[in-house]
Order: C-alpha cells, then structure tokens, then sequence
C-alpha cells in the first residue's frame, strides 16, 4: 500500500472535510430530521420553469450554451448581478463585477489574492465554515471577534486592529448571519466601515441571505456605506434561486477584481455557460421578485413554527436563542453544559440533526456548549416534530 501521507503537501496535512459534510453521511437514514444542513427550501425550487428554459436554449443556442466562455461571465449575466446588487446599493459605476462559481469561490479567490502565509483576517466568531476553511487553506492566521445580537462587538474589533500586525481584511457577514442568524445593527456598520478605514484594511461583505427578510426594516450594506473603495462585496443566487446552479458574484475596485479573474481563469476559466443563460432568462421571463416574496413568506412562516416549538418544548430557561429576522439559521446555547456533543448523539439517538457550534469556531477543537439549528429545508410538521424530539434529548442531557 502506499503511504499517500507524504506526498501532501504542509498546507493540506492539517485540513479538515467540514464536519457538516461528514454528518450528512451519519445522516443517510431518511427517517432522520435534519435541523442541521444550510439547504433552502427545495418546495419552491421553479423545476418546470427552468426545464422549459433550458430545453429553449439548447434547441436554438447550443453552440452558445456548450462552448467555452469568458471568465468574468456572461454580459448578460454580470447585468443580472449589477440589478441584485443596485438593489442594495452595492455597486458603483466604477465597480468591477465578475460572475463567480458560487459566492464560496469569490471568497476563496479573494483570499487567495490577498493572504500570504501568517497573514491575519479578522471574522465573526464564529462564522461560516466554508470561508473559514477556504481562509485556512491560505495559512493564515483567523482573529476571532465575538458576534453580539447586533452584529459583532466592534470594541473588540478595534483592539484585535490595534494589537494585531498583518491584518489584510475583515471577513463579514452582517445580514442573517451564519451561523448564528444575526443583522449587524446600523451603528455597528458604520463603525466597520470607519475601523477599515481608520486601519487601512480592506473587508469582504458576504451577503447570501440579504434577499430574505421576513421581519423588521432592511439595514444598508457595509458596501453601500463604503466611500473609499474598502469593501469587497460577494453575493450569490444561490438561496434565492438554485444552490446546484453554482451561480455567485463579486463586486469591487476593478484593481482586486482584475487578479481574481486571473486565479479563476487557472481555477475552473468560467463559470458554466448554460447555468448562466438559464438564470439571465428566468429573470428575463419571470419577476425573481415575487419568487423572492414566496421564499421570504415561507421562511418567516417556518421561522415562527421552529419558535414557537422551542417555546413548547425546550427546557424552560435551559438554552439562549437568537430570534432571526430573515435567512436560514437559529443558534442556541446552552449555558449549564461545556460542550454539546452529548445533546447532538442524544439528538441523532432520536433522529434528530443539528450542527455543534464547534465547526463554526475559529479553534475548532475547544468545546463548544452552542448549536446551529436551520429552519428553511425542513417541512414544518418536521420543524416542529424534529424540536420536539431535540426537547427530549435536552431534558435527558440537562437532567
Ligand atoms: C455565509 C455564506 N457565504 C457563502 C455561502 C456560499 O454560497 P454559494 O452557494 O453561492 O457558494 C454560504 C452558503 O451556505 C454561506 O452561508
């Protein structure tokens, strides 16, 4: 047998698959109720829609959906981010677009083109494992700012700017975060924008969720709020649309953007041309709109039933949890135990999914005594069925 450990290199030996992934394996029984995953709601995926589309385009443009394309996107397709984008104030004229294999990309791209080995990113802790992962790939070093209800604690950034050398940028994800469901308040955003500033460090707005609010009054981006060309905004079609269809974009100073287009050129040279022409199309024939207000409808709706089950059936004053106003995720914690995992065997005993908060952690081996949980994939009876099974588990564990 060969011993395939020598030939990794030093960056890959300590990587990790993400822990979330490997549950999904544990988790192949279909009787099981994933509260874990970050999967929108596949109910309202338009099929149909996108068939009839797809058929359209491979019957009169094949040699155009087939062929090889550019590697910023199509120019259709950038007009189609620019309306997202425009719609939340986060491009200028002079801005750069490019159309990305996913959000996940752009933020693997933009790390790539800016972290050297020991460099540091200040993020959200904790935050989005997949940019926390894509970031370690770079040997970096992550500087962790805890996340308030309101966003995160931005004395506490301002010491990690003052204390730490090296700081290229702050990784962000100010609206419906992940994990923890979160909005940084306005007065937060505005602070950010002033320590980037203040620091000369650039920062990467990451905004999938932005689109599904379901309560309270929208809050302008970080990139809206920017007037010195600082932040890097990365946005995505895929909890508004399709995740499959690995559609995401950039948005930012032409100088950064020029250099991500060269690593996606060696990464994978363009995004696939035929996901792209079926989304400028679905939102040519369709209002993406009102597709947006039905998913917003129901994950407010799902949003209330996972509450309103944990009001039922949670332990009385036994687990913290936030109350999000729009995306996908719930975080709680539990603050009579040291580590979750004993809640999240019992959970899976009951067949019952959730995420511990460790994966999103900045040191993922330190316990962790959160969890995530994700109201969008769920149907609501299962919603509410799945709580009250983690109800049980959390009164057997906390007893
Ligand atoms: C915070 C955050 N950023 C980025 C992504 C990746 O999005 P995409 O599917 O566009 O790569 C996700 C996906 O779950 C996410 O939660």
């Amino acid at each position: 047998m060969i011993n395939y450990e020598k030939f990794y290199s030093d960056r890959v030996k300590p990587m990790k698959g993400s822990a979330i992934r490997e549950m999904f394996k544990r988790m192949a029984d279909p009787s099981i109720i994933s509260l874990a995953g970050g999967n929108p709601a596949s109910e309202l995926f338009p099929g149909a829609e996108l068939a009839e589309i797809a058929n359209d385009i491979l019957t009169k443009n094949p040699a155009g959906a087939l062929q090889y394309g550019t590697t910023d996107g199509l120019p259709a397709m950038k007009e189609c981010a620019r309306k997202r984008a425009e719609k939340v104030g986060a491009v200028n004229d002079d801005d750069q677009i490019l159309i990305m294999t996913g959000a996940n990309q752009g933020i693997d791209l933009f790390a790539k083109a800016l972290i050297n080995k020991g460099d540091k990113i200040i993020v959200e802790s904790p935050s989005f494992i997949g940019s926390l992962n894509a970031f370690r790939t770079y040997e970096c070093e992550l500087v962790g700012v805890k996340v308030e209800s309101d966003g995160m604690d931005v004395c506490k950034l301002e010491e990690a700017l003052k204390n730490n050398d090296n700081v290229k940028m702050i990784y962000t994800i100010p609206t419906f975060q992940n994990p923890t469901g979160t909005t940084m308040s306005l007065e937060k955003r505005k602070k950010v924008i002033e320590l980037a500033n203040k620091y000369d460090v650039l920062v990467l707005e990451d905004n999938p969720y932005g689109d599904l609010r379901f309560s309270g009054e929208d809050l302008p981006t970080l990139k809206s709020l920017d007037t010195e060309g600082r932040v890097i905004y990365a946005g995505s079609f895929s909890k508004i649309l399709s995740p499959g269809m690995r559609l995401g974009y950039i948005i930012g100073a032409p100088a950064i953007l020029e250099k991500i287009e060269i690593l996606k050129q060696v990464n994978d040279v363009h995004t696939p041309v035929l996901n792209q022409m079926m989304c400028v199309e679905f939102m040519n024939k369709y209002d993406i709109d009102e597709y947006i207000e039905k998913n917003r409808r129901l994950y407010g709706e799902k949003c209330n039933a996972m509450l309103d089950a944990i009001d039922k059936y949670f332990p009385k004053g036994k687990v913290n949890y936030t109350v999000p106003q729009g995306g996908i995720f719930m975080w709680c914690e539990c603050p009579e135990l040291n580590d979750i995992s004993p809640l999240v065997d019992k959970a899976l005993e009951k067949k019952v999914a959730i995420v511990p908060g460790s994966n999103f952690a900045i040191d993922i081996k330190a316990p962790s005594n959160m969890f995530r949980l994700n109201f969008s994939s769920a149907t609501i009876d299962n919603i509410v069925e799945g709580i009250k099974r983690l109800g049980e588990a959390l009164n057997e564990v906390l007893d």
